[in-house]
Order: C-alpha cells, then sequence, then structure tokens
C-alpha cells in the first residue's frame, strides 16, 4: 500500500502554485494507492481559494483521495465552503486499513481540539468495528510538538486524551500537518508523522516544500521525505535519516 500524504497547501496570497502543480505531477506518477491531505487547503476559507484548490485536487489520479480541513479553512466562515467543496468523509476502509479522519480545525481558531463526543466516537470505532485493521488516523493540528518550530502555541487542546485514546485503541499511524515541518515521531508502537507544506511560501528556516510518501506493509510503516522539485525518489529504497533536509 503506497501513500502520499500531503498537507498545507495554502491557496492563496503565499501559495508558490509552480509547487503545487509540481508535487501533483510527481505524486501522479508514484501511482499511489491512496492520497491523504491535512488540511489548510486554503489560506483564508475564501470562496476562489477553495475552488483553485479543488481544480488542483481533482487532477490526481488516485482511486481514494481523503481531503480534510485545517485552521485556516475554517477562517471567514470557510466550514461552509469546506462541507460543499470536500465533504468530508469520516472513514475509509482502503484494503485492511481504515483511514478515519479527525476533524481538529473550529472557527477562526488556530488550536486545535477533537472534543469529548468526537474521542467517544474514535474509541467506540477503533475497539469494535476496526479492532483488526490497520488503523491510519489523519488530523490537521500536531498531536505533539514538532522541533524548529518556535514557541508552541497551536498543539491539540485535548492532546493528552487524544493520544491516550490512539494508543489504547492500538492505532498504528497518525498523519498530521500545520506546522509546516516535516518530522516523525515514534510513542510506543504508534508511529506519529507531520507533512511540510506542499505549496506555502510561509517556511520555516531552510526547509522546503515537501510531502511524505508513506509504504505500509503488513504492519510494517516506512516513511519517506520528499522535496517538491528535489532530488527523485525511490519508494523502494530505505531513507535515512527522514528528518534530514
Ligand atoms: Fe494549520
Amino acid at each position: 500500500m503506497l501513500i502520499a500524504h500531503i498537507s498545507d497547501i495554502h491557496c492563496g496570497p503565499d501559495l508558490e502554485e509552480n509547487m503545487l502543480k509540481t508535487a501533483i505531477e510527481e505524486i501522479n506518477a508514484l501511482e499511489p494507492d491512496l492520497v491523504i491531505v491535512t488540511g489548510d487547503l486554503t489560506e483564508n476559507g475564501y470562496l476562489s481559494e477553495f475552488q483553485l484548490v479543488k481544480r488542483y485536487l481533482d487532477k490526481l489520479k488516485c482511486g481514494t483521495v481523503i481531503v480534510g480541513t485545517g485552521n485556516h479553512d475554517y477562517r471567514h466562515t470557510g466550514y461552509l465552503l469546506c462541507q460543499k467543496f470536500f465533504p468530508r468523509p469520516e472513514i475509509a476502509e482502503v484494503g485492511d486499513i481504515a483511514v478515519i479522519y479527525l476533524s481538529s480545525a473550529r472557527p477562526d481558531r488556530d488550536e486545535g481540539e477533537v472534543g469529548r463526543r468526537q474521542l467517544l466516537w474514535l474509541e467506540n470505532m477503533l475497539q469494535q468495528k476496526y479492532k483488526d485493521y490497520f488503523k491510519l488516523i489523519a488530523m490537521h493540528h500536531h498531536l505533539i510538538p514538532v522541533p524548529d518550530t518556535g514557541i508552541e502555541r497551536n498543539t491539540v487542546n485535548d492532546a493528552g486524551d487524544v493520544l491516550r485514546t490512539l494508543i489504547m485503541g492500538k492505532v498504528n499511524l497518525v498523519l498530521c500537518g500545520h506546522k509546516h515541518r516535516p518530522w516523525m515521531w515514534k510513542l510506543e508502537n504508534l508511529t506519529i508523522v507531520h507533512a511540510g507544506s506542499l505549496s506555502s511560501r510561509r517556511l520555516r528556516g531552510f526547509f522546503k516544500n515537501s510531502y511524505n510518501i508513506i509504504k505500509i506493509d503488513k504492519n510494517h510503516v516506512d516513511v519517506k521525505f520528499k522535496v517538491v522539485d528535489g532530488p527523485k525518489l525511490d519508494v523502494n529504497e530505505i531513507q535515512k535519516p527522514y528528518i534530514q533536509i
């Protein structure tokens, strides 16, 4: 199972449109089984930004494309447009992988929250319906702080509760974005992967626009990091270390 994980496209004033175009061509050439977008499709949640990002994401040639939203998409009542342009599939089953997208964005707030009601629903899904599946959770906000991103302000308000639910529910993989800095943490048997920004000019330090390519073989997860328009990626080659740019 090959997954392209992209995040933080940020259609708007700081969009590097060539990067978005190139990234989509690169991802199509990889022929992934699944594409997951972890939010911040737009900068301001404006209609024109949603129209532009939709035009680009429609170019992805992949049977299953899961598009989630982030805090920027919820600005200026953009949450109404999210429902129109990207009606959120909370759950997708791809082979023996269950993908669950958690909503962590709230209107006009930068910090994230999963919330008690969504957590109870998730616990039920993990322990009943998807007990024997490979469990993949996607969400916009980072659950754990990421290095090289300055003062921590916008983590998930109820991150402790969420992490406990994920560990108790034997989740295998979490994909998130938000900080525009690729990183990966291992917590017990859980792998937490953060994507960089695919196409925003708002990057940190020397980091470049990037995305992740993830290979899942039974329960083994191999994460590769790809700079947009950077060196070609061989998905069969082991890439170490993930965090080096
Ligand atoms: Fe964000």
